[in-house]
């Protein structure tokens, strides 16, 4: 199909399968390296994009459907190399660390900034904006600072800090970290990025039991589909793998040894009992 977008100001026009997700289209055919796949299925927000003024998990839309519409990424919100407010306020209260959230994570907060243009708000209207973008390492306090202070309701966590040690030429006082600047702009390095033509993919095949003993994993027909390169088992794994932690067994408490893969037994539901390499992933 063919479809044409305008992505960050510029017009694109691409032919694509029409099962292509905006999110694959943006990183594929647009070659936008901002835009992150953290779970593929609606629930992280790593992926949210503008799609003609709101926002959505481009995870969850199909590319067609963007036909003729704008989209907004976190590449273009710096306009003639100044950062906008809300990047300038991330990097102010410290709203970031590892900046993988942080593209989705600023897609909603400067969506909700424009709705709440001149508007009294909340803490509590700020959360339920951000709701949909999981950060796993910063925390959400400094998130919702920063989305006050581009307000200008506060002041950034910086200037609190900065004043409070205001006698002080180093200890107490706020430090960007150099990385900051390169992150708000979805221009971190991560390994999503550095996808090749000839890459490997890998699924788990995982137990659909809750508890059961394994007596053998039969790869003998899966091995010969096309497309296959290998498959591990857990037996396979144990002689290269060691146990994941915890492994240190305490007074009478003897722990279990468990393999990112299971050995003789699976535990829990979606335990992964193999890992189906292959060279390019199937289409479900
Ligand atoms: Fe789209 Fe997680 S990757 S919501
Ligand atoms: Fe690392 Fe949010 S900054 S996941």
């Amino acid at each position: 199909m063919k479809i044409t977008v305008k992505v960050n100001k510029i017009s694109y026009q691409a032919d694509i399968e029409p099962r292509t997700l905006l999110v694959d289209f943006l990183k594929e055919n647009i070659k936008d390296k901002s835009v992150r796949i953290g779970c593929e299925e609606g629930a992280c927000g790593a992926c949210t994009v503008e799609l003609d003024g709101k926002p959505v998990k481009s995870c969850l839309v199909l590319a067609f459907r963007c036909n003729d519409s704008e989209i907004d990424t976190v590449a273009g919100m710096a306009k003639a190399g100044k950062l906008a407010k809300i990047q300038q306020a991330f990097i102010d209260s410290h709203a970031l660390q590892c900046g993988y959230c942080t593209a989705g994570m600023m897609i909603s907060a400067k969506n909700f900034l424009e709705t709440h243009k001149n508007k009294k708000f909340t803490d509590h209207d700020v959360k339920y904006a951000l709701t949909g973008n999981l950060c796993r390492c910063t925390g959400y306090n400094n998130i919702i600072h920063a989305v006050k202070a581009a307000a200008n309701l506060i002041p950034s966590l910086k200037d609190i800090e900065n004043k409070k040690n205001n006698n002080s030429r180093f200890i107490g006082k706020a430090i960007t970290r150099i990385e900051d600047k390169r992150l708000v702009q979805g221009a971190g390095r991560f390994v999503d990025n550095f996808g090749e033509n000839g890459d490997l993919y890998c699924v788990a095949h995982r137990s659909k039991k809750a508890h059961a003993k394994i007596l053998r994993v039969d790869i003998s027909k899966a091995i010969k589909v096309a497309g296959v390169h290998d498959i591990i088992t857990g037996d396979v794994a144990k002689e290269y793998w060691s146990p994941i932690s915890p492994t240190m067994d305490l007074l009478d408490l003897k722990l279990p040894r468990r393999y990112a893969l299971a050995t003789e037994k699976v535990v829990f539901f979606g335990e992964p009992v193999a890992l189906v390499v292959i060279v390019s992933i199937p289409v479900s």
